[in-house]
């Protein structure tokens, strides 16, 4: 079996600040090693910053479109040059705050990769979908627009972030058992097209993980690391998630 190196990412969100960027950085490079990477997805204008300052960095979102007449987009190419290795793509706040598609996300998914940015897939059921038994159906469909707009061979470059709506933000985290079947389903899924990528994919669980239930979800077998919202926004409590993945 591929081994794979666990990744934690900060979501900063609409959140932060330079201040705190300037704290947290000497301390994320820290903890980030062999065992771990770490990663911080600030708000956009702080992208040059984190990067100078040596953090592995990521966009929240980006646009679809490459360049031209698009009033307060995200140039993908731009987050690039600045220093952005990764980028969100279909958030569930994207999705759901700014109504993004499947396709738009796919769209945008094409457009991170297609400038030299790792797409950070999100996906993830809203509590309805789960109470009705579509889990798996909604976060195939999820899956399936990337697939069938650029072919499996496009997640060999991405990570795929499995994030329940109803974890985000409430404090209600999915347990490890919940958690690793939805990611045990995401990488079977992707191994019935290629075993090779589904066995090197990154998936990260997101949704109200703090210090406390870190190291339980980490510890499933399928669950390659997190995507931390509001804990990521504390040093002491990202640092010890940080570390807990190791
Ligand atoms: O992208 C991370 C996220 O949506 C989870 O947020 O605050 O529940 O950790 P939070």
């Amino acid at each position: 079996m591929a081994s794979r190196k666990p990744l934690v990412a900060g979501n900063w969100k609409l959140n932060g600040s330079l201040e705190l960027l300037n704290e947290m950085a000497p301390e994320l490079k820290a903890v980030a090693g062999e065992d771990v990477d770490v990663a911080l997805f600030v708000p956009a204008l702080l992208v040059a910053s984190s990067a100078q300052q040596g953090v592995i960095t990521g966009i929240q979102t980006v646009s679809e479109y490459e360049s031209g007449a698009y009033t307060g987009e995200i140039q993908a190419s731009l987050a690039k040059e600045l220093g952005a290795s990764f980028a969100l793509v279909g958030h569930s706040e994207r999705r759901h705050i700014f109504g993004e598609s499947n396709e738009d996300v796919a769209a945008k998914f094409a457009m991170a990769q297609q400038q030299g940015l790792t797409p950070v897939l999100c996906v993830g059921e809203t509590e309805q979908q789960r109470e009705q038994n579509e889990t798996e159906s909604v976060i195939s469909a999820q899956i399936d627009a990337v697939i069938e707009k650029l072919g499996v061979a496009a997640l060999s470059q991405s990570v795929i972030a499995y994030e329940p709506v109803w974890a985000i933000g409430t404090g209600k985290t999915a347990s490890p058992e919940q958690a690793q079947q939805v990611h045990q389903f995401i990488r079977a899924k992707i191994a019935s097209l290629d075993s090779e990528i589904a066995q090197r994919l990154l998936i990260l669980y997101g949704g109200s993980v703090n210090e406390q239930n870190s190291s339980d979800l980490f510890a499933q077998a399928d669950i390659d690391g997190g995507l931390i919202g509001g804990a990521s926004l504390k040093k002491d409590a990202f640092i010890s998630i940080c570390e807990s993945a190791k």
